[in-house]
């Protein structure tokens, strides 16, 4: 083979399209349930929208962007590697919140990433994700977890669990951010060399360090809770007596922080036990100070998104049998020939039969009659025509049913009609 996948790639197969459609209709119809809409954004937009929104210290700004010029003189671009930073972009843009202040929209897409793959993370891969533009009230973070775990439950995904916490507020986070500075400062020695790094560039992102050694050590620090403002702590406490409202089992995890600086107040994510270290199916939160950072209005908001390849991985581990589940479904007709010589006009009846709504083919192949019969069988079509120079001379037709054996001798109006309601 002269051509693979790159890394971190992968082909989405004919055999696997209706799982992704299934996951992809169900969303559409949940989403608008709950009043969201679609928008669509283009695949790549000015480096400069991410570097400002994500962080220069975050992951992906830092060594995860593709990044390219079409030539010299153009502003630097790159292929988006999350939509939140787009949707805000576009809201303001196109002036969304004149037309109606509160906006609440949903895409579905692919993203890019130049991650370590492994499973449950590619370099490029999908997202549906939603964001509630213009309200500051904790019922719309509800809102934005209560629909995403409705999602889940249409689909029939049971193991998922949502972790939540908060991340403060510019006003309250650095306090935080001084305390870990001081508690740490005498004994960073003993954390892992990535987190000696992180405890220059961005301290927060050693709480939520896999190394087990880092883990407790900070386990000893105080939870950020504890330095919540006034504001961000009444909001916390609101989101975690609301959830008990709507019925939604949560952990509250301190060590929950998110890659990108944009978060205030609430973060979340969902994980699915059975996907290994890249659990997360989800993952959001609060971003109330974007919105300005951009440009616009003090304006609250809050999202999250899903990942498709992690969603489909998680149905697959739930769901058994779930290629049968979610088959295609096969073709209504098969339409055979007595005679090559009858190629054309056969092919002129699939043409009749399919601008009937009937979903039909045939061989092209000049196979003998039992050849196609046997491709029919492998098609698992419940009818095939057979077409022979006697039938066409009399305008008539043989239709077979699959399951009983059963044939017919029909006109071509009476097919469309037995196919139709059958
Ligand atoms: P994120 O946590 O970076 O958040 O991504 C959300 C979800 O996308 C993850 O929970 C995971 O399921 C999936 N995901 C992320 N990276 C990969 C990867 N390399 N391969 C496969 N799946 C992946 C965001 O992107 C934020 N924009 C979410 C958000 C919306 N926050 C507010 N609004």
């Amino acid at each position: 083979m002269k051509y693979k996948l790159p890394p971190g790639t992968h082909d989405i197969l004919p055999s696997e399209i209706p799982l992704w459609h299934h996951l992809e209709k169900t969303a559409h119809e949940v989403f608008q349930t709950y009043g969201y809409q679609e928008i669509r954004t283009p695949i790549f937009e000015y480096t400069s929208l991410f570097a400002r929104s994500l962080g220069e210290s975050s992951d992906i700004v830092e060594k995860e962007m593709y990044t390219f010029s079409a030539n010299k003189s153009e502003e630097s671009l790159t292929l988006r590697p999350e939509l939140t930073a787009p949707v805000v972009r576009a809201y303001l843009e196109h002036h969304l919140n004149r037309e109606k202040k509160f906006q609440k929209l949903y895409y579905i897409g692919p993203l890019f990433r130049h991650e370590r793959p492994q499973k449950g993370r590619y370099r490029q891969f999908h997202q549906i994700g939603l964001e509630a533009l213009g309200c500051y009230d904790y019922l719309v973070d509800i809102e934005i977890i209560d629909v995403t775990i409705r999602l889940f439950e249409l689909l029939g995904i049971k193991q998922a669990q949502l972790v939540i916490n908060s991340i403060g507020c510019p006003q309250c986070r650095p306090i935080y951010q001084n305390a870990l500075k001081n508690n740490l400062s005498t004994i960073k020695t003993k954390l892992c060399s990535d987190c000696q790094r992180r405890f220059q560039t961005n301290i927060l992102r050693i709480l939520d360090c896999k190394n087990k050694t880092c883990y407790e050590i900070t386990s000893q620090i105080p939870p950020i809770q504890t330095f919540l403002c006034k504001q961000c702590r009444n909001h916390f406490e609101q989101l975690i007596s609301g959830l008990k409202e709507f019925d939604i089992s949560y952990k509250i995890d301190s060590h929950l922080v998110r890659g990108f600086d944009y978060y205030t107040k609430t973060i979340f994510e969902i994980r699915h036990s059975a996907l290994g270290s890249q659990n997360a199916l989800c993952g959001g939160g609060r971003y109330d100070n974007l919105i300005e950072e951009f440009g616009g209005l003090p304006t609250g908001a809050v999202g999250c998104a899903i990942g498709m390849e992690r969603v489909i991985l998680a149905l697959k581990a739930e769901i058994k049998n779930n290629s049968q589940v979610f088959a295609c479904p096969p073709l209504k007709v098969f339409l055979a020939l007595v005679e090559p010589e009858l190629k054309m006009e056969g092919a002129k009846f699939l043409k009749e039969l399919r601008r009937k709504g009937i979903s039909a083919d045939m061989d092209f192949e000049t196979r003998s009659l039992k050849g196609q019969l046997r491709l029919a069988n492998k098609l698992k079509v419940p009818y095939v025509i057979i077409l022979g120079p006697e039938e066409l001379a009399q305008g008539v037709v043989k239709l077979k049913d699959m399951s009983s054996g059963k044939e017919e001798v029909l006109k071509k109006e009476e097919v469309y009609e037995k196919i139709s309601s059958g």
